[in-house]
């Protein structure tokens, strides 16, 4: 099933106007490593990882609520593979909460690694993030820097842990190239 599933998203990935692939594989091989390092079932991780996205995959990178419409969809996508009601209902739950949105706060284990590894991914694609502020979202030298600064805040804020052990050192680069807001 999962190869399946890697297949169809890598397919979608194709030919949009960002770097999907990186962003996607980034976040599966985080949500494997952190399912591991924290014993959680890591079949769920890695499924949910590449189906966490989905929705802005089909609909673009500003689809409101992806979250939410993501984890519908991802349903149906996984009703089509497995009988398996558990697993299905596990991985929605991730999918709903993987951006920490306070509505939808992830509660289970394997949820709050996704999350963490969608945050790492950020970390370890740091051009991407800067591809998509000033070529896709067009904003200027200062609010593009800006928006950066407040964005690695945010998000190192949100991470487990084990996820921030990871991700410490990038950060630290990080916000030496980035310095302070202004
Ligand atoms: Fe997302
Ligand atoms: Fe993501």
């Amino acid at each position: 099933m999962i190869e399946k599933i890697k297949s169809m998203i890598l397919e979608l990935c194709k030919d949009k106007d960002w770097d999907w692939k990186s962003h996607i594989e980034s976040v599966v091989k985080y949500s494997k490593l952190l399912a591991k390092k924290l014993d959680a079932d890591e079949e769920v991780c890695e499924i949910s990882a590449w189906l966490h996205d989905i929705n802005k995959l089909e609909e673009g990178l500003n689809s409101k609520e992806h979250h939410i419409k993501g984890a519908k969809r991802s349903v149906e996508i996984l009703k089509g593979f497995s009988n398996d009601q558990e697993l299905i209902k596990k991985v929605e739950h991730c999918i709903l909460t993987h951006s920490n949105s306070k509505d939808n706060m992830p509660k289970s284990k394997e949820a709050k690694i996704v999350a963490s590894a969608d945050g790492l991914s950020h970390y370890e694609n740091f051009f991407s993030l800067a591809y998509l502020v000033y070529n896709i979202e067009k904003k200027d030298y200062s609010d593009g820097k800006n928006w950066l600064i407040q964005k690695y805040q945010k998000t190192w804020g949100k991470l487990i842990p084990e996820a921030k052990e990871i991700a410490k050192s990038r950060y630290e680069a990080i916000k030496l190239i980035l310095g302070e807001q202004n």
